[in-house]
Formats: structure tokens, C-alpha cells, sequence
């Protein structure tokens, strides 16, 4: 990749006044959904029903991580911001999004400095380069170690962000502010921060613990359907892999996308935090038990990295969660009926026809992917085989001796799992 090329062009799209840091007794004015209780309590009934502000912590391991997730809520999420006291906010934006940073730039901009950079989400440009980039920019910008980098944006921007954040002065605050349903739902919850080698797909990164986590639900609302769905595909994988009482709740927040997509994004929040935080509690590097949350990821990960952009990350994992539901049965570990409700319920996502979507993938290149998968190492694995999470039944995961949700599964039995897959006829 050429330096820079994945930055929108300069010069920056922001005026001057989101630039400099403002009187500190700028009057603040409470909307509906802040995160102040007597406020909220004044919101327009509609939103309120629909969107009330998650206010609370999010305990990973010994971290404990402030988040807010509301509707219309720019001054509840800057009242969290401001109250970690930054010495500067340097804003990582994803160009899609820059309308939706706008009224939050302007009004931290009343307090402290705020130096946007706005990159261009792609996958093939999450990578170290451009880390280093925004590392770059970041100190040209002015940042010091009282500065905090802010992510704003889908997971690629949060892990580019995130990365940045671990690495500027060995270590500066991070404030992820997720976009998409991929980010606010999953990626956020975790302290995960990894970019892609060009062996495959996040290789190489850190753990670093957010300084808050903040989500106004109505920047989600406008990305395209198929985004949405594709991305909504961690969710199905909670569901399938942790928790499968909740299939209904997923359902319906899958209903009510068209018509009350705040409601919809609500649910789904839930859905992800109920799912992730208590693992995430007791395994926070996401080393053992919640390597469940790695269910779909083999063979996602595989496709994701040789698609270099063609597929979404969301899609991706749910052909993935096909294939492993596929291999489980091979393997005598799951029922028919289980694996039957693995399609019916991603045939929610409405993926592309499987033959069309998949047939440019060739086997070999799988197979390269897949023997160097990430997570390799975390228990024995022979060359010729990949580290799956297998099922086997909705919710309980294949374990070996010691507990691990992580089986070494032959590249041969992958690979004829994701033939029978791209054959179906039942999505
Ligand atoms: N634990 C983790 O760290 C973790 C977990 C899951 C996924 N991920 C990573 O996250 C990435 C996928 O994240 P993603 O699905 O959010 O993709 P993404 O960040 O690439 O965003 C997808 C697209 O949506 C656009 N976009 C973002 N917000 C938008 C909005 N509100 N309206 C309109 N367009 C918008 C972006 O410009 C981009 O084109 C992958 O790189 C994956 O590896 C990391
Ligand atoms: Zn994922």
C-alpha cells in the first residue's frame, strides 16, 4: 500500500473551532437519553421506550470499563469523555461516519483540544503501516501522554485506533466509539486489538483496556441493510454459541430493524453484552473459555483474509459458522437438528447465494489461511489441521481435557465442510 493511502484527503474536513480548546464554563444542556437520571427522565417517550441510556461498567478482568449506550445522546457521551480528564482527544474517524462526529467533536471541542483523523475503512488497509501512520499523525497533531486516542467507527477503526492507543508513549488512553453493529456489539467488548499481517488476518496486536466505551445507536442507522445484517451475524454467533435462549430476542430485534432500528440495535446490545461480559470477567484476554466468541472465526478468518476486501468481516464469520456447524456434524459431535437451526436462523442475514458468494475462493488458498490461523498455539495442534470451535449441541462447545473450546479439526474435514456449504440448498 502506498503510505497514507488509506487517509481521506487532506486538508481536514473539520473547521478550525472543533480545533482549540474552549472556556471550561460553557453552559451544558441536557437532551433526552444523557446519561444524567433526573434528565432521562424528562425524555420524549418514544425514544425513551425504545432507548434507554446503558450506563454502567464493564468489568474485564481487573479492568473496569465505563460505557453508555443511548440514543441521541452526544451529551451523555461527552459529560463521560470529558470526566477523564484528557489533556487532548485525538480523533481516528472512519470517513463514512464524519457527519455523525460532528456534533460530539464540537461539543468536546468547548473543552479540551480535539485533532481529528480521518482514515478510510478497508480491510486491506488494516495493517501495521497504517498504525504507524496514524502514530505519526498523532504526534504531529500535538499528542502527549495526557492525551487519549478515540476511535470512532467500525471494528477496523477500532483496532487500528486501539493498536495506536497501546503503542503512542508505550501506552495512552483509549475510547472506542463503535459505528457499526460489528464494533458496538462485539469488537468493543474486548480487549483485543490486533491489525493484519500479509500471512493472514490479525496477526499481530496488543491487549489494551478502553478508558470508556461510547455508542449514540442512531449513528448506526445509516448503514445499508446488508451491512447491518451481515454484521449482525456476531450476534447469531452468540446465540448459536452461548447463549441459544435467546434466539427469540434476536429474532425480534431482526423484525424490528425496518421500522425501530433503535429498539432493534438496543436489543442487540444486550444481546452482546449479556453474551460476552461474564466470560469476559474471569478470561479477559479471551484465552479459554471465551474462545467460544471464536466460533465462525477459522474458516471466517480464512475467507475474510484471501476476500482482501471483498467480503465483510460479519459475512465472512457466517459462512465460517456454517462450515464449523457443518464440521461438528462430521464429526459425529452435533444432531441435525441443531445444524438445521444453524441455517435457519443465518438465513436471517439474507448472505448472498452460496455458490455465487463462494465459488471464487480456491480450496488451496483456504488451506494456506487456515494453517496459519491465529489462533494456533493455544493448544496442540498437528500441521495439517486448524484450531476450530466445534459444537456440539447449540450453546455447548467441543472441549478438550482441560476445558478449551478449541479442538485441532484437519484442514481435509474443514475444507469438506465448506463444500457441503457452498452446495446447500438450504438458505
Ligand atoms: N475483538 C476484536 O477486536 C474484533 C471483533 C470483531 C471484529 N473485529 C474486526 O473488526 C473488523 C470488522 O468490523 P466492521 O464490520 O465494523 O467493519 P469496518 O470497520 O470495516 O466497517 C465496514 C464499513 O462500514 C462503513 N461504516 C462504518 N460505520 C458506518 C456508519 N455508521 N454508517 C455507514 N457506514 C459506516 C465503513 O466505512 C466501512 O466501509 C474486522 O477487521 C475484524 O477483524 C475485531
Ligand atoms: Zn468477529
Amino acid at each position: 500500500m502506498r503510505r497514507g493511502a488509506a487517509f481521506a484527503a487532506r486538508p481536514t474536513p473539520w473547521p478550525a473551532r472543533y480545533w482549540n480548546a474552549r472556556s471550561t464554563s460553557a453552559p451544558r444542556s441536557h437532551r433526552f437519553n444523557c446519561a444524567v437520571p433526573a434528565c432521562c427522565s424528562q425524555a420524549s417517550g418514544r425514544l425513551r421506550r425504545e432507548a434507554p441510556m446503558h450506563d454502567g461498567l464493564l468489568r474485564i478482568g481487573s479492568a473496569a470499563v465505563p460505557y453508555r449506550y443511548g440514543a441521541d445522546c452526544t451529551d451523555g457521551l461527552a459529560e463521560g469523555i470529558e470526566a477523564l480528564g484528557l489533556g487532548s482527544a485525538i480523533v481516528v474517524i472512519d470517513e463514512a461516519v464524519q457527519s455523525h462526529a460532528e456534533p460530539l467533536l464540537s461539543r468536546l471541542g468547548q473543552r479540551m483540544q480535539v485533532r481529528p483523523i480521518v482514515i478510510a475503512g478497508a480491510e486491506q488497509h488494516k495493517r501495521l503501516s497504517l498504525v504507524e501512520e496514524v502514530l505519526d499523525r498523532a504526534v504531529a497533531e500535538g499528542a502527549d501522554r495526557t492525551s487519549a486516542i478515540l476511535a470512532m467507527g467500525g471494528g477496523l477503526v477500532g483496532n487500528v485506533a486501539g493498536l495506536a492507543a497501546s503503542l503512542l508513549f508505550r501506552g495512552v488512553r483509549l475510547v472506542h466509539l463503535p459505528t457499526t453493529p460489528v464494533a458496538a456489539f462485539d469488537a468493543v467488548l474486548s480487549l483485543k486489538q490486533g491489525v493484519n499481517l500479509r500471512s493472514g488476518k490479525n496477526l499481530c496486536g496488543a491487549y489494551t483496556a478502553p478508558a470508556m466505551i461510547g455508542c449514540d445507536l442512531t449513528w448506526l442507522t445509516t448503514i445499508p441493510r446488508r451491512g447491518l445484517l451481515t454484521g449482525i451475524a456476531e450476534m447469531a454467533k452468540n446465540v448459536l454459541a452461548v447463549v441459544p435462549g435467546r434466539e427469540r430476542d434476536f429474532e425480534e430485534a431482526l423484525a424490528n430493524l425496518p421500522d425501530r432500528p433503535v429498539a432493534a440495535f438496543t436489543t442487540l446490545f444486550e444481546l452482546g453484552f449479556d453474551s460476552k461480559a461474564p466470560m469476559l470477567r474471569t478470561d479477559p484476554n479471551e484465552k479459554k473459555a471465551a474462545l467460544v466468541f471464536e466460533y465462525g472465526h477459522t474458516v471466517g478468518h480464512a475467507l475474510e483474509s484471501v476476500a482482501a476486501g471483498a467480503m465483510s468481516h460479519g459475512e465472512a464469520v457466517a459462512w465460517g459458522m456454517l462450515t464449523a456447524a457443518e464440521a461438528s456434524a462430521q464429526l459425529g459431535h452435533l444432531g441435525d437438528a441443531d445444524l438445521k437451526r444453524h441455517y435457519r436462523l443465518l438465513s436471517h442475514l439474507e448472505l448472498p447465494a452460496p455458490r455465487i458468494a463462494l465459488e471464487r475462493f480456491d480450496l488451496e488458498s483456504l488451506a494456506t489461511r487456515l494453517r496459519s490461523d491465529n489462533k494456533r498455539g493455544h493448544i496442540p495442534c498437528p500441521p495439517e489441521s486448524a484450531p476450530m470451535v466445534l459444537l456440539r449441541r447449540l450453546g455447548e462447545p467441543v472441549a478438550d481435557g482441560d476445558g478449551m473450546p478449541l479442538i485441532p479439526v484437519s484442514i481435509g474435514t474443514a475444507l469438506d465442510a465448506f463444500e457441503k456449504v457452498t452446495a446447500t440448498e438450504e438458505l
